[in-house]
């Protein structure tokens, strides 16, 4: 097996892998659920933040997590220079959210009822069942997107308070809540 250089982040990936299409790509990814969330953080010209799946816990010890942000996104640089971020895991009443953030850049803070600033300048979106604060630790670029490592610095949890929030989901395209399969067994 050959392998294709990659000066840019001397991660070296087999080129047998270039034999799928974006189409037969995309048709895959398209099947795997995920929670949805939105990376919030602040930069010099004000709040910035996007909606993003590609979430994922990384590590306990240290309190590790990662998510993508891809080349083109206009948050990259502003992500790029910040400290810290702020990431909303969406309940299933804030797909209206998920679906402002992934929109219009500069539509996505116009409405200040939708949300304030912490002391450490993030902003945090209002009605948000579970938020972390995290630190960003590592950038990598690799492929068409940067991979962030951020440490867990701060939870703040509202999954307890009543009446509950299911999370968000986003399947195929669309938005969903979870649904618990009857008949669970051990
Ligand atoms: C459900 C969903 C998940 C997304 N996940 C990501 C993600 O993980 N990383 C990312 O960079 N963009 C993701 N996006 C796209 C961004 O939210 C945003 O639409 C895109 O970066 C374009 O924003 P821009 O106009 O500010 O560049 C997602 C969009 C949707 C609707």
């Amino acid at each position: 097996m050959t392998e294709a250089p990659r000066p840019e982040t001397g991660i070296r990936i087999p080129d047998d892998l270039s034999g799928i299409t974006a189409e037969q790509y995309r048709a895959s990814m398209r099947h795997y659920p995920s929670g949805v969330t939105i990376v919030t953080l602040n930069s010099p010209t004000g709040p910035v933040g996007f909606t993003a799946t590609s979430f994922a816990s990384l590590s306990l010890d240290p309190p590790l997590i990662s998510f993508n942000i891809a080349d083109t996104s206009s948050s990259l640089t502003a992500l790029t220079a910040a400290q810290s971020v702020v990431i909303h895991f969406l309940g299933e009443h804030q797909r209206h959210l998920a679906q402002r953030f992934a929109r219009t850049a500069a539509h996505r803070f116009s409405d200040p009822a939708l949300w304030s600033a912490l002391d450490t300048g993030e902003p945090v979106l209002h009605g948000t069942p579970l938020w972390l604060r995290t630190t960003v630790e590592q950038l990598i670029p690799i492929g068409d997107h940067t991979l962030v490592v951020g440490r867990v610095v701060k939870v703040h949890d509202d999954t307890e308070e009543e009446p509950p929030t299911a999370p968000l989901l986003y399947y195929k395209g669309r938005y969903y809540r979870p649904t618990p399969l009857a008949d669970d067994v051990d």
